[in-house]
């Protein structure tokens, strides 16, 4: 169980990525890139902006619902996190349950997940636990040899919201395989409210949530030599409504070129290259995107503004 099993996103994934998505009408590139160790640590700095409500609000309804939430789930969870980012909400998590049995961190960063590591070894001393270093989305089972206990699927920070509304029922459906028949998921979601205040939280004063968009610019030099301006771009937050959506963009300001492993893509003055989509649910979308996946809503927790929720779900 203290094994650690290590699964590094390719080099080459990032090149093949690249090339195909700007090869599209609308340029794309994952989101899974942002992640490296300064995306990392610009993410850590996004969730500290006063603007970005979302990791406040959870940590203290986290924190709030504890006793709730230990009676709900019950003794000797394995707990599997889904992107443990510094593991201070899987901390708060294992403090409100009964005996957990186990947590296992499956995240793309390995700063991040090292980090996560480190906190909850000293947090839990005699808990096991197992670090898989890895893409959660295309993870299909779980490493043999870990303890027994029910399953708890751990998904917090609305990370679930910057999938496609297809690939996050795709996501739902393969973790109910995952976490077995007597498992069960918690969800952290950040609900659908006034652009007024979703606009600001990607795309904050400081320029925090520019920074960290920027950072596929340096990677796209650094690691695939595409010789792009950083300068010549700039970071847009843009609410879709029609989707319920948060889509951040890197907007050239002039027209540019980059050249990778031999093919040139051209940018038109404001042609954008799409980076990130954040969903935002209302609870009876959510319910039913959590039904056609095949699991129930068995409690859920939300703040006195409505603004963001924990979602607690069992197989139906
Ligand atoms: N999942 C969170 C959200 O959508 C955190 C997040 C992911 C995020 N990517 C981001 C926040 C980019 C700001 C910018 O809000």
């Amino acid at each position: 169980m203290n094994a650690m099993s290590r699964q590094q996103p390719k080099a080459s994934d990032f090149l093949q990525d690249a090339l195909t998505g700007l090869s599209g009408a609308q340029k794309i590139l994952p989101a899974k890139y942002f992640y490296d160790a300064a995306g990392s640590a610009l993410f850590e700095a996004i969730t500290a902006l006063p603007e970005y409500y979302p990791t406040r609000i959870e940590l203290a309804l986290l924190r709030a619902i504890g006793p709730q939430l230990r009676a709900a789930i019950g003794p000797d969870s394995l707990v599997v996190e889904f992107g443990a980012g510094s593991g201070e909400k899987a901390e708060l998590l294992l403090r409100a349950l009964d005996r957990p049995a186990g947590y296992v961190a499956i995240e793309i960063s390995a700063s991040a997940l090292d980090g996560a590591l480190l906190r909850l070894r000293a947090a839990f001393p005699g808990l096991p636990v197992c670090a898989i270093e890895g893409d959660f989305s295309v993870m299909a089972e779980l490493p043999l040899g870990l303890v027994p206990g029910p399953r708890l699927g751990f998904f917090p920070g609305s990370t679930i919201g910057n999938l496609t509304p297809p690939e996050a029922e795709q996501f739902l459906c393969g973790k109910r395989a995952m976490l077995g028949a007597d498992g069960a998921f918690l969800i952290g979601l950040d609900l659908a409210k006034d652009p007024a205040i979703l606009i600001p939280a990607y795309d904050d004063a400081q320029g925090v949530t520019a920074a960290f968009n920027l950072n596929m610019i340096t990677r796209l030099n650094a690691e695939l030599g595409a010789g792009l301006d950083e300068a010549l771009f700039r970071h847009e937050a843009r609410w879709n409504s029609a989707e319920s959506r948060i889509e951040m963009h890197l907007v050239a300001r002039a027209a540019q070129t980059a050249h990778i492993a031999g093919q040139t893509f051209s940018f038109r003055p404001d042609e954008s290259i799409h980076t990130e989509n954040s969903y935002k649910f209302t609870p009876a979308a959510f319910k039913a995107l959590a039904a056609r996946a095949g699991w129930r809503i068995e409690a859920c927790f939300r703040d006195p503004q409505d603004w963001f929720g924990v979602f607690l779900l069992r197989p139906a």
